[in-house]
Order: structure tokens, then C-alpha cells, then sequence
């Protein structure tokens, strides 16, 4: 595979669509939903489906070598050493392996963000019965912005908390938290940081070790362009003692596969907390996108669609938009809100996939989140047809 870098003279992308079979139905806009599956990790899902039907177990060895090379391609997209990866269902399921498996004293507090996705709040909600108290920090403006002044404001208002937790990048809106400048807050104050990272991963250049991130999540499903239920888990080293493995069995040992050996002595690695069967043909597909987006490059993909969300603003602005998502340079993300009079936003939504258009409504703003292999046609596209269904 070539990999292109996109330029608007050239009108090449930094993914190839010709990867993307979703790209000849649609003008694919929704990767903060549900990203369409590139061609060869479907391929690549197939070729271990068909290897295990004709070899069962004989094919073991080899996908073992192959997910412990997934492994560390997605240490490579986290900025992160491989032995801090692990593979987990979803994103979910590493939040809860994070609030589940620290330990808690009554009284001890969490700090995390008003208009979280439900799954990055409800982990820290569930630990009431345990005395856990969550303090929230309210986003600013209409548009909704959080400021590390804010997190900080909360940290200092009370004893020092235990954790942060906060998306990288908010689900609805997309703005786009600062997690170096928390991670040195946090450090400061003494404060474990976790970051759901799903909204980012993928299409943003992430430096998570460096930034100071203790534990951080991501699915594959939206901007790591793989299958769903097949995610990542970063947890930092030094933290790993912190957690208590929710799941242990066979391979969460230092001597797993020694089926005699039944002393309980942990891997020294994020592994521990895998416990059983991976999900191989899931990794197997999750490893062919991440190849993808290590090919075309992250600082790539992420100037090309920072380009087009300008480019859906402005086309969108020009014909009566608001745009409600925070476009500074420090907060702006690959989703783009914009409120428009008309139809009300989850109709135009579904009027617009009648026109083939993905994009999605969430708290009343019309949800364009592009990728590395959508052009400009596409945000042409949408404009147009908004522009005509919100004249009728
Ligand atoms: C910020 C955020 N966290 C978590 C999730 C859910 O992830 P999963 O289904 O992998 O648990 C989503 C899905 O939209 C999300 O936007």
C-alpha cells in the first residue's frame, strides 16, 4: 500500500479511500460514532477466521507473535512502552478495570467533567456505596470548553483528590481537554489522571507517557478504525501495583502456558490484567488499521482533518450555522458541532443519511466528525444538501 499525503492542490488524503469501501456509498462524516472497517483489516479479520477454521489451536503460535506486535504498534499511536498496553473489550471495560481495581477509602474524591459520555462518569457514580465522592467541573460557555484553570479550581477546592478523570476529547462537542498541561496539575497535587481517549486516539498525535497520563482507554471503533470490542488500555507502569487484575487467570501470569504451574505470580506487565483468550481476529483487524494510520501518519491525518472541519465550518457558517464547538487552536478537535434553524437537528441527521451523509445529533448540534480519507467533496456535499433541506 501507498500511502499519500494530502494536499488540497492534489486532492489525494492521507488514508487512500480507495481502503474505504463506506467512501463509494457515502460521504462518511461520523468517526466519533461508529468508523466504517478499511477493506484490509476486513481482509485481515477473514484471513485469521479462515487460518483457525482449517488449523484451530496450530495457528495460535503465530497470532500470539501477532498480538504482541498489534501491541506495540498501539503503544507506538499512545506514545506509550508496549509492556503498558493491554488489550481490553472496550473502552468501558478500561474504566472500569481503573475504578474497580484502585482502592478506595470512604471520603476519597474524583474529579471529572459536567457533560461526560455516560461510561466515563458512571464507573466513579457506582463507587458511592464505597464512600467515593465525584466533584464536577463545569465546561465554560455555550459551546462548552474546559479549561486546565478549571480542573485546577476543582482539584484545590477540597482535599487533594484521588483521581482525575476526564475524555480527551469531549464526545458532543469535541473540545479538546489539554492532558500534558493536567497531567503537570495532577502531578503537582498528587493526583492519578485518567483519560478516556477514545475521541482522540487515532486522528490526534498523543504523547500519554510524556503528558503524565496514568491509566487511559480507547475502543477501536471511531478514530483507530477498527472493529468494535476490541480496545486498548494504557496504564503506567509504576502505577500497575496500584490496580488489583479484576480478571486473573491463565494469561495473567509470568508463566503462562506452564498449565502445571499454578502459583499465582503476576506478569510484570499490563498483560496481567487481560486474564483469558484475547479477542485474536478483533486484534488482527485492529492491527491492520493502526497499520493504516501508522503508514499515512498521525501529524498528517490530523492536518488534514483539522482542514476539513475549518472547511465544514465555513461552508456550514455561510449559510446560517452556529458553530458550537471550541475552534481555538488549543481545544479544537476532528468533531465539529454546529446548530442550525430548519429541521430540528436528529431529523436533519436522518434526513442527511437519506442523502447519504453520516454525521450524527447530539445535544442539539449536528455532530461532522471527518477522517483521513474524506476529501473535500464530502464536506462540499454535506453543505449543499444541508443548504437545501433547510431552505424546504
Ligand atoms: C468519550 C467516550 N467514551 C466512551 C465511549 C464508549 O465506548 P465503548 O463502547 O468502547 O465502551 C464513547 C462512545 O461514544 C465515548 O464517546
Amino acid at each position: 500500500m501507498t500511502a499519500t499525503i494530502g494536499t488540497a492542490e492534489t486532492g489525494t488524503t492521507p488514508l487512500a479511500r480507495e481502503h474505504f469501501p463506506a467512501a463509494r456509498r457515502w460521504a462518511y462524516l461520523n468517526h466519533a460514532g461508529i468508523s466504517p472497517l478499511p477493506q484490509p483489516s476486513v481482509d485481515a479479520m477473514v484471513r485469521r477466521a479462515t487460518e483457525v477454521s482449517l488449523d484451530g489451536e496450530f495457528t495460535y503460535a503465530a497470532h500470539s507473535a501477532e498480538i504482541e506486535r498489534v501491541r506495540s504498534a498501539a503503544a507506538r499511536l499512545m506514545g506509550v512502552p508496549s509492556t503498558d498496553v493491554a488489550f481490553v473489550k472496550n473502552t468501558t471495560t478500561g474504566l472500569g478495570m481503573i475504578a474497580n481495581g484502585l482502592e478506595w477509602a470512604p471520603g476519597d474524591r474524583v474529579i471529572v467533567p459536567d457533560l461526560e459520555f455516560p461510561s466515563t462518569l458512571y464507573p466513579w457514580l457506582a463507587l458511592a456505596d464505597r464512600g467515593v465522592l465525584v466533584d464536577r467541573v463545569r465546561p465554560e460557555g455555550p459551546g462548552g470548553r474546559l479549561t486546565v484553570e478549571a480542573f485546577v479550581d476543582r482539584i484545590q477546592d477540597g482535599p487533594p483528590p484521588k483521581l482525575v478523570v476526564t475524555s480527551w476529547v469531549q464526545f458532543g462537542r469535541g473540545w479538546r481537554v489539554d492532558l500534558a498541561e493536567l497531567g503537570r496539575a495532577c502531578r503537582e497535587a498528587g493526583t492519578l489522571l485518567c483519560a478516556d481517549v477514545i475521541q482522540g486516539l487515532g486522528v490526534l498525535p498523543a504523547e500519554l507517557a510524556r503528558w503524565g497520563v496514568d491509566f487511559a482507554m480507547a475502543d477501536g471503533h471511531k478514530w483507530l478504525l477498527g472493529p468494535e470490542g476490541c480496545g486498548v488500555l494504557y496504564v503506567r507502569g509504576s502505577r500497575l501495583d496500584l490496580l488489583r487484575p479484576l480478571e486473573p487467570g491463565w494469561n495473567s501470569v509470568a508463566h503462562r502456558e506452564d498449565w502445571d504451574n499454578l502459583e499465582l505470580v503476576f506478569d510484570d506487565t499490563a498483560r496481567r490484567l487481560e486474564g483469558g483468550m484475547p479477542n485474536v481476529t478483533g486484534i488482527a483487524a485492529l492491527g491492520s488499521s493502526i497499520d493504516l494510520l501508522h503508514e499515512a501518519g498521525i501529524p498528517a491525518i490530523w492536518s488534514h482533518v483539522d482542514r476539513l472541519c475549518d472547511l465544514a465550518c465555513a461552508g456550514l457558517t455561510s449559510i446560517g450555522a452556529t458553530v458550537l464547538s471550541d475552534r481555538s487552536v488549543e481545544g479544537r478537535s476532528g468533531i465539529v458541532a454546529v446548530h442550525l434553524d430548519g429541521p430540528p437537528i436528529p431529523l436533519l441527521a436522518k434526513q442527511l443519511q437519506a442523502e447519504g451523509i453520516a454525521v450524527s445529533a447530539r445535544a442539539g448540534g449536528l455532530r461532522i466528525s471527518p477522517h483521513g480519507y474524506n476529501n473535500d467533496e464530502d464536506i462540499e456535499r454535506l453543505v449543499d444538501t444541508v443548504a437545501t433541506l433547510i431552505r424546504t
